[in-house]
């Protein structure tokens, strides 16, 4: 097939009413992904020359939303028919194929696309190409009039098709392949003397059997069509497209223990031998290295996981965290842009932010980086082989160097040189007997065991009554 100039249309310029939205409905996301992008994405393996999405008025202050593609802007929803036409001071007088697609259908594939630009170019000279598929319920998509060969006569939209013509079960994606030298003189040609009072873009089929063109209609499955017009919808779409992404992850080696409870965002990347337990979820921008362990009830974003960690259960890693090598990141541990170096553990309750840990490192239960003074945020950073203990706080800026240990309980508020011991914590103090003479000034006799003994007993009775304290 010799290439053809292609110019792609895509549809945007409905309100999205249905959404309840205060933003272009198109920008709305599946799989982490706008819905628009998956759609310019599509056309963008067509490498077509020209690319143009079309849209209402206000909507172009959302243009960077549509790059690559030039906006045009209908002035007003008149129809299908009338919004391609709004096209055409931007893409001219245009002797190429045109594609036009709608912005709301992120479950489209490029190879769909291909197959209906080939029903143009095929050698039947077909002037006009439309996706058919047979949804179980056609309700109100447009129905496929074809003649006894099969070839495309007119579309009919429900709302104006006869009792006959409702039992059709071929429908209409929406997905139209013209040839631009016939396009715009059809499009002129069209009234809006129907059911809806709109322009529509399928009347262009009637309208070139008319002239004697050839029409096609090329049959493909029914999930890619669906159109997002609601949240409920989006809901749908979310969960063909996590289908996909479960699907493809486990074709390319990955375990997911209960793949209905994992989710993914349409750019995660997974290593070979990555195993996921179950409920963990992925927002866009995470890369997953070979033999990486992610256990239940993760929530990773925005992050970079080497080879062979070990994630969670229970972790956050959030955007900007750098996960080496081995590491192991264990139960209610956060970790917000920090690079945490080869072999490093972190496996309790801990927050990391704004921070480097060094190599072999081990961050003890409860640690937390103080990143945040209420205005400015501060790095923590943190040499090779140091030892925290459990329940210190570093308050950042600060550094650790190399080898140090930090007691238990501490709260470091300046630099600690490498391979110091260090210990910010009140002294223990004991008073000998002074627990005795602290009873006797309660007013004596409440032996200890006496005290344990009642607790316990009000444990076991449902622990309804709560003690003094
Ligand atoms: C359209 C088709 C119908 C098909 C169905 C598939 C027409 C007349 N009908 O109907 O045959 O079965 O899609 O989903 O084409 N848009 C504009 N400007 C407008 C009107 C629409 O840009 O003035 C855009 C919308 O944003 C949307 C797309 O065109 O992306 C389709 O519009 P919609 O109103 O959903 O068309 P349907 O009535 O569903
Ligand atoms: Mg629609």
């Amino acid at each position: 097939m010799s290439k053809q100039k292609l110019a792609v249309i895509i549809l945007a310029a409905g309100r999205g009413l249905r959404m309840k939205t205060a933003m272009p409905k198109v920008l709305h996301t599946v799989a982490g992904r706008p819905m628009i992008d998956y759609v310019l994405g599509a056309a963008a393996t067509l490498d077509p020359d020209q690319l143009v999405a079309v849209v209402g008025p206000g909507m172009d202050a959302y243009a960077d939303a549509f790059a690559p593609a030039r906006l045009a802007v209908q002035a007003e929803p008149r129809g299908t028919g009338d919004a391609v036409m709004a096209a055409r001071p931007v893409i001219g007088d245009f002797d190429g194929d045109v594609l036009v697609l709608f912005g709301d259908t992120p479950l489209l594939r490029p190879e769909t696309l291909e197959a209906v630009l080939g029903a143009l170019n095929d050698g039947s000279g077909a002037a006009v190409a439309v996706l058919g598929f047979r949804p179980a319920d056609p309700g109100q998509y447009g129905r496929l009039i074809t003649d006894d060969a099969g070839k495309l006569e007119a579309i009919v939209e429900s709302g104006d098709a006869t009792v006959e013509q409702k039992a059709i079960g071929l429908c209409n994606s929406g997905l139209m392949a013209v040839q631009g030298r016939h396009l715009f003189g059809l499009l002129e040609g069209l009234s809006p003397d129907n059911a809806k009072g709109e322009f529509y873009l399928t009347d262009i089929v009637a309208a070139a059997r008319a002239q004697g063109l050839t029409c096609a209609a090329v049959e493909g499955g029914n999930e890619e069509p669906m159109g997002v017009n609601s949240r409920a919808e989006q809901a749908v779409a979310e969960a063909a497209m996590q289908l996909r992404l479960r699907a493809e992850a486990m074709a390319a080696g990955a375990t997911l223990i209960d793949p209905t409870t994992v989710y993914f965002s349409f750019d995660t990347r997974l290593g070979h031998d990555v195993v996921i337990g179950p409920n963990v979820f992925f927002g866009p921008g995470v890369t997953i290295g070979d033999g990486v362990e992610i256990r239940a009830f993760c929530h990773i974003d925005g992050a970079e996981i080497g080879d062979g960690a070990i994630i969670g259960p229970f972790a956050r890693l959030r955007p900007g965290a750098r996960i080496g090598e081995a590491v192991q990141i264990g139960n209610y541990v956060e970790i917000k842009a920090a690079v945490i170096e080869p072999g490093a553990k972190i496996n309790h309750l801990s927050y990391v932010g704004d921070s480097r840990v060094g190599a072999g490192s081990n961050i003890g239960a409860g640690t937390i980086t103080c990143n945040y003074d209420g205005f400015d945020k501060h790095v923590t950073d943190i040499g090779a082989g140091v030892f925290v203990g459990s329940n210190t706080a570093l308050v950042a800026p600060v550094i650790v160097g190399d080898g140090a240990v930090i007691g238990a309980g501490s709260v470091i508020t300046g630099d600690v040189a490498p391979d110091a011991l260090v210990v910010a914590r009140a002294k223990q103090a004991e008073v000998p007997g002074g627990g005795a003479s602290y009873r006797a000034r309660k007013g004596g006799a409440k032996p200890p065991s006496a005290a344990r003994g009642k607790a316990q007993a009000q444990v076991a009775g449902g622990g309804k009554r709560r003690g003094k304290s």
